[in-house]
């Protein structure tokens, strides 16, 4: 295995909060949340209708997106990408058409796909825990077929103070005593979290060659689902 893949893949067990099963189960349990009735219609509303289109979900964890997709459209091709080995010990009875490579997405190299060969791609919750997502971009930017599309939603930055105080509730600033350990631990996680504005990704987004059409606030404004379109 790469120093690179190692090295990511022991920054994502720490992001993931140390435990790496555990992330795993949370991430099961928040998929009814992060694929809701909303997402399924911004989804539907750019996706194509044919059947034979090929899906990429880039960041997949436990591929149950793809599962979903791969009952709706058994024709389709889907492929997820993933790293976390504790993500992908959770990928069991892969359906026929659901293919999973494992890649480092802060600089995937070309050859993971066929230059314009996806149709639709989905980037859930993955850009925040990337370095920069640049490499990524540029890459799909050939790997998605021209008009083709890509859904991104993240988490966007929020104030530091709505964080604190979410984190820290009850807290006194000015006087309570608080841990140095909890202190570093919480603005490590603040910025791991609340990488980029709203503008920024989009502004990212056209800068790497795509057109972004629709994007909606979610969480109250702490996310953002874009829809864009390669040109
Ligand atoms: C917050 S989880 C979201 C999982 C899934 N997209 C969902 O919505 O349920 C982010 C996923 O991206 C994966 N990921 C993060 N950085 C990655 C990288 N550099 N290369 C490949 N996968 C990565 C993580 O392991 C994790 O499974």
């Amino acid at each position: 295995m790469s120093d690179d893949l190692e090295s990511t893949r022991q920054f994502l067990q720490r992001h993931h909060g140390g435990d790496g099963h555990r992330a795993a189960e949370r991430t099961v349990t928040s998929h009814g949340r992060n694929h809701d009735e909303d997402f399924w219609a911004f989804w539907d509303k750019y996706t194509p209708r044919a059947d034979n289109r090929h899906v990429a979900d880039l960041g997949c964890g436990p591929a149950l997106f793809l599962k979903q997709l791969a009952a709706k459209h058994p024709g389709y091709t889907l492929t997820g990408i993933e790293i976390a080995p504790y993500m992908l010990a959770r990928i069991d009875d892969k359906p026929h058409n659901l293919d999973i490579r494992i890649a480092d997405l802060n600089a995937p190299g070309e050859e993971v796909f066929p230059p314009a060969s996806i149709d639709a791609c989905l980037a859930n919750m993955l850009v925040h825990e990337l370095f920069q997502p640049v490499i990524l971009f540029q890459r799909l930017h050939r790997w998605i077929k021209p008009g083709g599309l890509l859904v991104l939603t993240d988490n966007v930055r929020q104030p530091l103070e709505n964080f604190l105080h979410h984190r820290f509730p009850d807290t006194d600033f000015s006087s309570d005593a608080l841990s140095p350990q909890d202190l570093n631990d919480s603005f490590r996680d603040y910025f791991e979290h609340n990488r980029y504005t709203a503008d920024e990704l989009v502004r990212l987004l056209e800068l790497c060659g795509f057109e972004p059409i629709e994007q909606q606030q979610l969480r109250e404004g702490r996310a953002l689902r874009i829809a864009a379109r390669n040109r």
